[in-house]
């Protein structure tokens, strides 16, 4: 076939702890990451030239290099010149709807798309774990944007342990529109101003990463105890986000106090990754409905917005094609 859609799915943080620095100058993190069903759509056609070509609508999404989805392409190019060689470039054409920097992992899930797109396009037949190996060369979040669901991430975040599914959960997920951190900046930062308190010995590392794994957090999951998963939601980059963005702060304490006035199926809110997005996890689709409405309505006149998003299994997914007719 000389087409593919996918559904590139966004993702959220649970959990996200900033453990020490790495020879390689990232963070050494433990998170839990989860798929949510807020998603971007991207079509890979053979154009039958040697190039690349980006196509998207949205402002804020280059059509050039700097954008994670054409280096990914670019990568692929250079790991299987002779299937280049053979089939050539294709356009990719970005249908956004995950807004952009925003702590979500929309362009690294672009990338992890174009990945599993072109592995298909050129009959590759690369497994999951080769995709993810080429996929941590894009950033941080590109191989569990392949394969998403819930995962435990450790490393800079690469290193994916899968955890059970989460099924019946909703997360509303609410962004000012003409907010936007920089994940670079918000790491920078946090070296600055904690660097002093991370783990350097290497023992102590390792006794830290074995600890993750039996952590609270992975043990609520394992539960699928929606109570304490709402209790341990935790992101060590809010230190950061929240003194420099104090809106993003009251958003997340606006959240508790429309929670705490609902019927008990609000289970906790937090920025996800290095925000600005804040979410709420709530246990049923009318609940996150209803919050939905209750944080519009409380920010009214500023530029919010909010989706409301389902826990998915997933990560990328060959989109169905239509029927016709
Ligand atoms: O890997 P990715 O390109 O998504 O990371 C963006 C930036 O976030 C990096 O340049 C780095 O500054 C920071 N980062 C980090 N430690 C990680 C992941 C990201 O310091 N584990």
């Amino acid at each position: 076939m000389q087409s593919y859609s996918l559904i590139a799915a966004a993702k959220i943080n649970l959990y996200l702890e900033i453990i020490g620095e790495r020879p390689d100058g990232y963070h050494e993190l433990a998170m839990v990451l989860q798929s949510i069903d807020l998603a971007d759509y991207i079509n890979l056609r053979a154009n039958g030239t040697e190039q690349f070509r980006i196509y998207c609508q949205h402002p804020q999404v280059p059509l050039d290099k700097t954008n994670l989805a054409y280096r990914a392409a670019e990568l692929m190019a250079s790991a299987f010149p002779d299937v280049f060689a053979k089939y050539g470039g294709v356009d990719i054409t970005i249908h956004k709807n995950t807004p952009v920097a925003a702590g979500l992992a929309g362009g690294s899930s672009n990338a992890a798309a174009v990945l599993v797109g072109l592995d298909l396009i050129w009959k590759l037949g690369l497994t999951q774990s080769e995709l993810q190996e080429l996929g941590k060369q894009l950033g941080s979040d590109v191989p569990f944007c392949i394969t998403g669901g819930t995962a435990l991430a450790t490393g800079r975040g690469e290193q994916l342990s899968p955890l059970p599914d989460l099924d019946n959960f909703y997360v509303v997920l609410a962004k000012y529109r003409s907010l936007a951190v920089s994940t670079a900046w918000a790491y920078q930062t946090f070296r600055q101003q904690f660097g002093a308190s991370y783990v350097r010995d290497a023992q102590k590392l390792l006794e830290r990463q074995q600890r993750v794994h039996s952590g609270l957090m992975v043990n609520a999951i394992a539960h699928r105890d929606g109570a304490k998963i709402g209790q341990l939601l935790y992101n060590d980059l809010e230190k950061v986000v929240f003194p420099a963005y104090p809106q993003v702060a009251d958003l997340r304490a606006t959240f508790y106090q429309l929670g705490a006035k609902s019927n008990g199926n609000f289970l906790g809110a937090m920025m996800s990754g290095s925000g600005p997005t804040v979410f709420a996890l709530t246990a049923s689709e009318a609940s996150a409905r209803y919050l939905a409405e209750e944080i519009k309505a409380a920010k009214a006149g500023t530029d919010l917005e909010v989706w409301v998003a389902r826990f998915l299994p997933t990560g990328i997914q060959i989109a169905p094609t239509l029927p016709k007719n």
